[in-house]
């Protein structure tokens, strides 16, 4: 019964695709190839929207190189995006019930979440990097011990500063916004995040500084549903198409200015 929609759908797809080219060829271009093994009507990205420059909200609309790129591999699938704000802790589990159709949030691979979601390709490095107060005694890593540190709950920030520094000196928050205010405040020594959300939490905020030292280098991509292997292949093959014809360097480059 599935195999006879799909069939009829590729048919009047097919019929649709040359009804339109007789008289407007270029109008194909927006078209879902016949590369791709899935049809995509909307496609429903689960994220955090608070973790610039990769998602965040612009007055009402969601911006950010996340928002641009899975907007590209929508339009590349012939989908509609459709953005899915959540806590970033429950983006894995939206993605494994299939309350979205992947998850993608500066998402960092790593060998738990792979047990649970399959990845794409990676489209960016991140960095984990640490934010302290101007004025603050803390310089290298090694200062970090015995010191208060708040994190973005679920983030690998969180997991990693829980195994090095010990869960009991890390406060978790919901959203790195409200860490980088406990820092302000003095409720936090130090917050151990991202490195261009905290470049962008550091410009926004008077008096902080991030640490020269990185914390830890990774690999972001985009989460999709074990199983769903068509949707994986199909990502990664846009994803391949954008990443060669320059669309996600120029994404890049619009948020991330080259220092
Ligand atoms: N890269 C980190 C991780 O995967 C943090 C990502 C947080 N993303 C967000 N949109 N809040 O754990």
């Amino acid at each position: 019964m599935k195999k006879l929609l799909a069939l009829t759908l590729a048919l009047l797809f097919t019929v649709a695709a040359f009804a339109g080219c007789a008289d407007k060829p270029a109008s194909n271009s927006d078209a879902p190839v016949a590369q791709y093994k899935g049809q995509y009507d909307v496609l429903k990205m689960g994220t955090n929207a608070a973790f610039p420059p990769y998602e965040y909200k612009d007055g009402s609309n969601f911006v950010g190189i996340d928002v641009e790129i899975a907007d590209a591999i929508a339009k590349e699938l012939g989908a509609t995006l459709e953005i899915v704000d959540m806590e970033f802790d429950s983006i894995i589990t939206a993605v494994e019930q299939g309350e979205v159709s992947f998850g993608m949030a500066g998402m960092t691979v790593t060998d738990e979440r792979k047990e649970q979601v399959d990845f794409s390709a990676s489209y960016a490095t991140g960095v984990q990097s640490v934010i302290v107060a101007e004025n603050s005694e803390i310089a290298t890593l090694d200062d970090l011990s015995g010191k208060k540190i708040g994190v973005q709950l679920g983030t690998t920030g969180d997991i990693y500063s829980c195994d090095d520094f010990g869960e009991e000196n890390v406060t978790k928050f919901a959203k790195g916004a409200d860490a980088v205010l406990a820092l302000k405040g003095g409720d936090v020594d130090a917050v151990i995040i991202d490195n261009e959300p905290a470049k962008s939490f550091v410009a926004a905020n008077e008096g902080l500084k991030i640490l020269d030292t990185d914390y830890a280098i990774e690999d972001y991509a985009i989460a999709i549903k074990k199983g769903n292997t068509d949707l994986l292949d199909d990502i990664n093959a846009a994803l391949e198409k954008l990443t060669a014809d320059g669309t996600v360097d120029n994404i890049i480059a619009k948020y991330i200015k080259a220092e």
